[in-house]
């Protein structure tokens, strides 16, 4: 399979994975049913996003040491996105996670948007 099919497939993994994570919070908060159901699809977008951001990462070293920053801020964005699930879930306060959450999404963004493979959009800034 070509690499440029790994990169397609990460990025829909985690534009999915922001939008069940919209939904699992929300479900959660509101005592839902939803919540559950977004929350197990949510880690399962976890997992493709993680392997195929791992491929690309193995297949593109020596790229620079920004590519080891993308992968450690991206995996922080996985896990605090799974803590704050499970804090949301067992109705504990969750604001701190939640703003860890948008704020490293935001960086793995912006740092994978920089990235020379694919769309670079803001390149000169790194
Ligand atoms: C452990 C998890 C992750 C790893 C190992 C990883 C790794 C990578 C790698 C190696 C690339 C290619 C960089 C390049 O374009 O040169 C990439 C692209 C990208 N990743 Fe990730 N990533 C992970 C999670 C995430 C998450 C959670 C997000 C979003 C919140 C994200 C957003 C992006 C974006 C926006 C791109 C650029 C896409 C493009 O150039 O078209 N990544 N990722």
């Amino acid at each position: 399979m070509p690499l440029i099919a790994f990169l397609h497939t990460h990025v829909t993994s985690w534009v999915l994975l922001l939008v069940l994570f919209a939904v699992a919070y929300i479900g959660y908060k509101n005592n839902n049913k939803s919540g559950k159901i977004a929350h197990m699809v949510f880690r399962l977008m976890l997992l493709v996003a993680f392997g195929t951001g791992l491929y690309l990462y193995l297949q593109l070293n020596g790229g620079g040491a920004f590519y080891h920053v993308k992968i450690t801020v991206g995996l922080l964005t996985l896990i605090f996105g799974e803590m704050t699930l499970v804090r949301v879930k067992k109705q504990k306060p969750a604001q701190v996670l939640l703003g860890g959450f948008i704020l490293l999404a935001l960086v793995t963004i912006f740092i994978g948007y920089a990235l020379p493979y694919g769309q670079s959009f803001f390149s000169n800034f790194i």
